[in-house]
Order: C-alpha cells, then structure tokens, then sequence
C-alpha cells in the first residue's frame, strides 16, 4: 500500500533467551492506511501488547520488517519515536498532580518549552471535555477522565500515528463510551489510530479495518462486515417456549448438531444458515410438524465473537462489551 501508515510483514518476537519457546509474534501481517482506525482484536496472550511494543520501538523485534510513518523501527527508531504517541495499557500520570499540569509536564518532557506546553495542555483539555477538570489531583478523577487524560498526554506532540493498547479495558460502559467519542473525534484529525481490544464491540464501532489476532498471527483481517460474511453469511435464532424442548429442536435444524449453540437460560438455539428464505421456511414447518413452540424466529449476521470462535475453533474467546 503506498499510502500506508504502518506496515508489518513477518514479524516475530519470543521472549527470554531460549528462542526455542512458544512465540509472542509468528509471522505477524498488518497493514494500515493512513488516517483510519486499525483494530487488533485478540483474547489475552494473543500478542497485542508485544505488537504495540515493537511498533512503539520499545521492543525489537526477531524478524520481519516493521515500518511506522515511513521508517523503519529498527533503523530508524528515533524518526519512528518523533512521529507516534502511545496510550499503554498502564496509565502514566502523576496522581497528585492535576490534570493540567500532568499535560504540562509531559510537553515539557517533549521538549515543547513551557508556553507552548501549557497551550497544548489547554487545546487537549478542552478537546477531551476536562477543562472543568484541570485543576483536579487526578486521583480524584473517574476512571473514563483518566483515560481520556491518558489520550490527551500521548497526543501532547501531535503524532502522526498513534497507538491505543486496550483503551477502555476496565472502565464501565459510560466510561468506555466517553473514550469511544474522544478516539472518534482524532481520527477527524487525520490521525492514524491503531488500536488493541479484547471486546468485538469496540472493535466494531472504532474501527474501519479489524485483523483478528490468535497466538502471534492474524487469522483473518477486513471490515467488520467482511469478516462476518467470512465465514458463511447468516445465523438463524429460534427461541422456544419450553426449554425442555431444546435438546428435540435441534435435531430439526439443517445443520450438524455441533454447529448449533444452545443457551438453556435464553431458551435459544442458534446455527449457521445457508440459504436464508428456505432455512426459515423450513425451521418453520419442521418445528410446527414436532409439535415445538417457538417464541420468536429470526435471521441475523453472525457477531464478531462467533467469527472469531469459528476461525480459531477454541473457547479462549474475546470478550463481549459489558
Ligand atoms: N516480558 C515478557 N516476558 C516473557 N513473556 C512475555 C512477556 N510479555 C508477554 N509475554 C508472553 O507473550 C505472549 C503475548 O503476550 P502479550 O502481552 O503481547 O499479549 P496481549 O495480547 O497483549 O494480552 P492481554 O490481552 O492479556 O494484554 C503471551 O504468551 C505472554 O505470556
Ligand atoms: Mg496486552
């Protein structure tokens, strides 16, 4: 891609010195174009965070070759280092400090002299909705204020790109919403985000591209929408009265009995369909013939965690959004 923001090709990273043990990265592959919202949407251990490291040059990697902002993070470590911020997945800030002067510090520590530090401080405050804030010790603050401060110091020397490892783990709903509309208003900015997750949600609603990501590889990147026409178009979802029944009505679904999720709680089964009109005709007729209740049928596109469940064939799976 020529207008690439981030390229990675064949990267790998085992930690430790015997480089026989299991590795982090194993022939990573990610390309990002400039100015989208990249996701990386893996369970823990996927290598998300050693991924970010590397592109972050705070890790060297084994092999492959890794390029941010049109350099190389090896060779060019310190040309990659003038150009990207980064929102670890352990804040950075002083806790007796406020939030103001967290900023401050951190543009004087950039270098920004302390004019343009503190109007950079101001411009971020108010962007991210903390100037009522400011002068708060930031141990009084929200977990959502918190991040957003977070957000606010690693875009304190206007990077092109800028790295997000698991911006929200942790935070309630109202707390991940708030992070959700400052990373949205960024990419406005013409700011190049990638960003790490375990939840499908946000991977969903942030991100213009996901790569899936599983013991060091991508298993399968595109858009949201992509990757769950991936792996076979819709999903059928038939609730029945009596969950005693459950266990007969799957045997009248036209799939193989372990392709059907059951969840006795909902009194819902749930299975891949091919042919949409004649599955729901069919599951119709075929219920009604067996004598079976059914509350509600329905048709749906597959949701990111069952794509994920069916590419990697395990349990270990990403999260839904609380
Ligand atoms: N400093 C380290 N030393 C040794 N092994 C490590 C180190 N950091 C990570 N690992 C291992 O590398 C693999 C990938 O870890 P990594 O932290 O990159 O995953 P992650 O996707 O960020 O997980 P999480 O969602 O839990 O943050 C894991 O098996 C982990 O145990
Ligand atoms: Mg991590």
């Amino acid at each position: 891609m020529a207008d690439a923001a981030i390229i990675v090709e064949g990267a790998r990273k085992t930690y430790g010195n015997d480089k026989r043990g299991k590795p982090a990265l194993d022939g990573l592959d990610l390309t990002v174009a400039r100015g989208t919202v990249h996701g990386v949407l893996g369970p823990n251990g996927a290598g998300k965070t050693t991924l970010v490291r590397i592109l972050a040059t705070l890790l060297r990697p084994d092999a492959g070759r890794v390029e941010v902002a049109g350099h190389d993070v090896v060779r060019e470590a310190y040309a990659v280092r003038l150009r990207i911020g980064l929102l670890g997945q352990h804040a950075a800030l002083d806790e007796e400090l406020g939030g103001r002067q967290n900023l401050e510090l951190f543009g004087r520590l950039h270098h920004l002299g302390t004019r343009r530090a503190r109007a950079r401080a101001d411009e971020l405050l108010e962007r991210f909705e903390l100037t009522a804030t400011g002068r708060k010790p930031v141990r009084a603050y929200s977990g959502g204020m918190r991040r957003r401060l977070d957000l606010a110091a690693s875009l304190i020397t206007e990077p092109e790109v800028l790295f997000l490892d698991e911006p929200t783990t942790g935070l309630d709903p109202r707390g991940r919403a708030e992070v959700w509309a400052s990373v949205r208003s960024l990419v406005g900015g013409g700011t190049t985000v990638l960003l790490t997750t375990q939840y499908l949600e946000e991977a969903d609603q942030l991100a213009d591209r996901i790569s899936l990501v599983d013991t060091g590889r991508v298993i399968a990147d595109g858009t949201a929408d992509e990757l769950k026409a991936a792996i076979g178009g819709d999903r059928i979802d038939v609730v029945l009265r009596d969950a005693g029944q459950l266990g007969a009505a799957v045997a009248l679904l036209p799939v193989a009995k372990d392709e059907v999720t059951v969840d006795t709680d909902r009194r819902l089964l749930s299975a891949p369909v091919t042919d949409r009109m004649a599955a729901l005709a069919g599951v119709v007729r075929a219920l009604e013939d067996a004598g079976i209740e059914a509350e509600d049928i329905a048709l749906r596109r597959p949701t990111l965690d069952e794509v994920f469940l069916r590419l990697t064939g395990h349990d270990d799976r990403v999260k839904e959004a609380a």
